[in-house]
C-alpha cells in the first residue's frame, strides 16, 4: 500500500453539489444578489455625494426606503448563498492546470488573481456590511469609503469571472439537470437520478436558507412583516416609537434658551424663534426615516414646509439649502438639500413628531424631514438654513 502523502485532484470529491450546475444556478442567484447590492449601494452613494448630473426624485416618498431596504436584503441573501457557492467549488482549488505556453500561463495566473480577488472582495462586502447593521465598527478604516471601493473590485473580478466561466456555464445551465454528469453508465446504476436529486436539495437547501435568513431580517423595513423576523436588528421601538441612531446627549446638544433658527440667501437673512415657527401655517405628512443601514420606520411629523418659509421671507425656492444642525463634530452636523427636495412642500422643519413634541433624541428644537432621502441627512437640532447660490 502506497502511504506517501498525496495531493488531491477534483476528481477526489464526487460529490453531486461540486458540479458546474450547482456553480452555475448558485453563481446566477449570487450574481442577482450583488447586482441588486451594487445598484442599489451606487445611488445610496450618490444621493450622499451627488456628482453633477445626478438627480433623485422626491417621489415616491419610500423611494430611498425601498431602494436601501433591498441593499441590505440582498446582502444578508447573498451570505447563504456564496457559502453553498464556494463549497459547491473548493475542490477546484485541486485543478493542476497544464502550463506549457507562457502566454497561457500569464492568462492563468491573471485569471487565479482575479478568482482570489472577487472571493476576498465579496466577503469583505459582506462581512463590512453585517458589521455596519450592527453598528459595530471594529476596524480602523471609514467605513462607506472602503465599502464603496471594494464593491468596485467585486463587480470588476465577478465581471472577469462571468466572462471565463460562461461557456461551461452555458453548457451547464442548458442541460437538463437529470443528464447532468455521469453518462451512459449512470444512467444505467441509477446514479444519474440519485445524483441529480442531490444536487436539487442542495440548490433548494442554498435558496431556502436565503429566504429564511431574509424573512428573520425583512421586518426592519417592512412593517408587516415585524412579527415574524426575530432577528430585525430595529423595530418601530424607540423614543415617541420610532428608532433613532444617535442621541442628544451622545452628540452633547446643548439647545441655547434663546435658541433662533437662522436664515440666509443671497441679500438677506432672517431669525425666527420656536413660538414664531410654531405660530406659522402647519402640515401634517406620513413620512419614513430610513436608514442607510437598511431599517426604516414611518411617522407623522407636523412642521412648517422649508419652501413655504423660504416664500414667507421672500428667499429664492428653486436653489438647493444647507442646513446645519447645533452639532458641532458629528460627520453629519450639515446635509444639503438639492433644489427639488427644498422646492418640495413635503419637506418639513418638524416640530412634532406622532402629535408630541419633538423629544431631544429626535432633534428638538427642530430638525429636517423630507421624502426619499436617507435617515443621515434628515438633520436634527436645527440651527440655520442657507439658501446655497
Ligand atoms: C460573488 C459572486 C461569485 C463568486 C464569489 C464566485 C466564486 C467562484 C469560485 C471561487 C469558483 C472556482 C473557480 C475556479 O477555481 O475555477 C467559481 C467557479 C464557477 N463559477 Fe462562480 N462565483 C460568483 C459568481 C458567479 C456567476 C455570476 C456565475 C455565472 C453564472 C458563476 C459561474 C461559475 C461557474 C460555471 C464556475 C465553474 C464551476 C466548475 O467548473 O465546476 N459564478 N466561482
Amino acid at each position: 500500500m502506497n502511504l506517501e502523502p498525496r495531493v488531491p485532484t477534483p476528481e477526489d470529491f464526487p460529490g453531486p453539489s461540486h458540479s458546474p450546475l450547482v456553480a452555475a444556478r448558485l453563481g446566477l442567484w449570487l450574481g442577482v444578489a450583488f447586482g441588486l447590492c451594487f445598484v442599489t449601494g451606487l445611488l445610496s452613494h450618490f444621493i450622499q455625494h451627488p456628482p453633477g448630473w445626478f438627480t433623485w426624485p422626491t417621489r415616491p416618498v419610500n423611494l430611498y426606503r425601498v431602494t436601501q431596504g433591498v441593499h441590505v436584503l440582498s446582502g444578508i441573501a447573498a451570505v447563504p448563498l456564496l457559502l453553498g457557492k464556494l463549497w459547491s467549488v473548493y475542490p477546484r482549488l485541486f485543478v493542476r492546470p497544464p502550463l506549457r505556453q507562457p502566454i497561457r500561463l500569464t492568462a492563468h495566473v491573471l485569471e487565479r488573481v482575479s478568482v482570489l480577488v472577487l472571493v476576498c472582495a465579496a466577503f469583505f462586502e459582506l462581512v463590512t456590511g453585517l458589521f455596519n447593521v450592527a453598528q459595530s465598527y471594529p476596524w480602523g478604516f471609514f467605513f462607506p469609503t472602503a465599502h464603496y471601493a471594494v464593491a468596485w473590485l467585486v463587480v470588476g473580478a465577478l465581471l472577469l469571472h462571468v466572462a471565463v466561466k460562461l461557456p461551461v456555464a452555458r453548457a451547464a445551465l442548458r442541460t437538463p439537470l437529470r443528464r447532468q454528469q455521469d453518462g451512459g453508465e449512470a444512467a444505467t446504476t441509477g446514479r444519474d437520478g440519485r445524483d441529480s436529486s442531490e444536487r436539487r436539495v442542495f440548490l433548494r437547501t442554498s435558496a431556502g436558507v436565503a429566504g429564511v435568513a431574509v424573512l428573520a431580517t425583512a421586518g426592519v423595513t417592512v412593517p408587516w412583516l415585524r412579527r415574524v423576523s426575530p432577528l430585525a436588528w430595529r423595530s418601530a421601538s424607540g423614543p415617541q416609537g420610532v428608532p433613532i441612531n444617535r442621541t442628544a446627549a451622545a452628540a452633547r446638544i446643548a439647545v441655547p434658551p434663546d435658541w433662533r433658527l437662522e436664515i440666509i440667501w443671497p441679500g438677506g437673512r432672517g431669525t425666527l424663534s420656536l413660538a414664531e415657527l410654531t405660530a406659522l401655517p402647519q402640515r401634517t405628512a406620513e413620512l419614513p426615516i430610513a436608514c442607510v443601514e437598511g431599517w426604516s420606520a414611518s411617522a407623522s411629523w407636523t412642521g412648517v414646509p422649508v419652501v413655504q418659509l423660504l416664500r414667507r421671507l421672500g428667499a429664492p425656492t428653486d436653489r438647493p439649502v444647507r442646513i446645519t444642525s447645533l452639532e458641532t463634530d458629528g460627520l453629519y452636523a450639515a446635509s444639503t438639500l438639492p433644489a427639488a427636495h427644498a422646492g418640495d412642500p413635503l419637506t418639513l422643519l418638524a416640530l412634532r413628531i406622532n402629535g408630541e413634541e419633538l423629544s431631544p433624541d429626535h432633534g428638538y428644537p427642530c430638525r429636517l424631514i423630507a421624502p426619499s432621502r436617507p435617515g443621515v441627512l434628515q438633520t436634527k437640532w436645527v440651527a440655520r438654513l442657507e439658501v446655497l447660490r
